[in-house]
């Protein structure tokens, strides 16, 4: 389709797209007296408007049956978790029995980490993506320092090459099978939070695996992003967040994802806690810890149900628009369109301002677009958010926007364009 930087042809792809009625179940921010225009779902998902309703339900329950709450009323604590296995599974294309919501992502990566790396004579190096996340990279460091290892010789990283953002696969791939023997896990992020490069997570999967190593998958960046499959793609384990596409709120319970192929291995550590213990028996209170089947089996503390509540709300509204089918490629259209739109900007000021860092093919990336600036990066950023525009900004110069099916239009789009046209020549007129 021939794409057109107009207000009428906007107007008109939001008309037609189906998925436009979900906009309407999300709230807006507004402050310092201005409605915006949000692309930042890629740092912070919206909040959906029945997020009230469930929380002070939780709160009616905790009022009505205090610590009954746990065995009585409609939806037991106890078992909370088991219809949000349900709804979680196909997010990340897995089985309700290969999935946990639990703790925090970055709690949850030191967890899988103490099962799966672990390290075995020369076998003891972490392979991941260069300038990966720093929570990512600071998990890594301790825990191979916790192993006993100088980081500088047990973490490969991969970087582009010179003069490139992107990484190649062929590079990745290279490079596991370079230091094949030595490899204990091959860990990167499935969505560059910098780039928004989408890695070929079946490719890498299948390379780790050829060598003998462990593979996982920080999904943070990709989970309600993209579809991944992580049963059929024989991933080891993953975790990822719900604050970001999943618009589960701040600090949002994370999810984690151990194979069905590790559920009977006793050989894998496990830092582990009451909840993680065998359901039926959990309250005999017996000593010596024997995990529940699945990945239940890896929970820690008891069930955080406030922030379960507002995870299970916005994943049924994914439920309702039939989950990533046709959300991703509401998603692909949106995100050309951006694309499409940052260049007419070029267009229109005459000059090469914006570059687009994430790659072109749309397997390759989901909602984001990086955008870097000739000139004035952050200043164009600060203008936008004055103008009423949210995306992010990331250091050392990345404008990051994300377009997100659930409650993004085209028509934002539009007027993001004219935003950054006006606000740029305003900034740069000004120097
Ligand atoms: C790739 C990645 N890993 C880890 C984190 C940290 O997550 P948390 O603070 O929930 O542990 C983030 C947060 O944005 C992230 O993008």
């Amino acid at each position: 389709m021939k794409l057109e930087n107009t207000l009428y042809f906007a107007k008109e792809q939001d008309q037609r797209d189906e998925l436009n009625i979900f906009r309407e179940q999300f709230l807006f921010p507004k402050f310092k007296d201005k409605s915006f225009i949000y692309l930042c779902g890629n740092s912070l998902g919206l909040q959906p408007k029945v997020a009230k309703e469930v929380l002070s339900k939780q709160l009616d329950n905790w009022a009505t049956y205090a610590v009954e709450g746990w065995f009585d009323g409609d939806e037991p604590w106890m078992f909370y978790h088991k219809e949000l296995k349900k709804l979680m599974a196909p997010i990340v294309g897995a089985m309700p029995s290969e999935v946990c919501p639990m703790n925090t992502l970055t709690v949850n990566l030191h967890l899988l980490m103490v099962s799966f790396y672990q390290p075995k004579g020369k076998r003891f190096k972490i392979i991941m993506e260069g300038g990966a996340f720093p929570s990512d990279q600071y998990a890594i460091e301790s825990q191979v320092k916790f192993h006993g290892f100088n980081p500088k010789e047990a973490i490969i990283e991969v970087f582009p090459r010179n003069g490139e953002e992107i990484l190649r696969t062929e590079d990745i791939v290279a490079k596991i099978k370079e230091n094949g023997d030595e490899i204990a896990l091959v860990l990167f992020g499935g969505i560059n939070y910098y780039t928004g490069q989408w890695y070929d997570m079946e490719t890498i999967t299948k390379a780790g695996h050829s060598i003998g190593a462990i593979v996982g998958w920080d999904l943070a960046h990709a989970a309600g992003n993209v579809p991944v499959k992580l049963h059929d793609w024989n991933v080891d384990f993953a975790c990822w967040c719900s604050y970001k596409y999943q618009n589960a709120g701040p600090g949002g319970i994370s999810g984690i994802f151990v194979h069905e192929k590790h559920f009977n291995n006793s050989d894998l550590n496990r830092f582990a806690g009451w909840w993680g213990y065998q359901e039926s028996k959990r309250f005999k209170m017996e000593k010596g810890f024997i995990p529940e089947s699945g990945a239940d089996g890896w929970q820690v503390s008891c069930t955080q149900v406030m922030p379960m509540a507002l995870y299970h709300a916005s994943l049924q509204i994914f439920q309702k628009a039939g989950y990533l089918n046709k959300l991703r490629a509401k998603s692909i259209s949106l995100t050309k369109y951006l694309e499409f739109i940052i260049n007419e900007v070029n267009k229109d000021l005459s000059i090469d301002q914006y570059k687009i860092i994430t790659p072109k093919n749309p397997e390759e990336r989901g909602a984001q677009l990086s955008i870097i600036a000739a000139e004035k990066g952050k200043e164009i950023f600060d203008g936008l958010v004055e103008y009423g525009i949210l995306g992010d900004w990331r250091e050392p110069n990345v404008i990051r926007l994300s377009p997100i099916p659930l409650y993004n239009s085209f028509e934002d789009i539009y007027l993001t364009g004219k935003a950054l046209t006006e606000v740029t020549r305003k900034i740069l007129k000004s120097n």
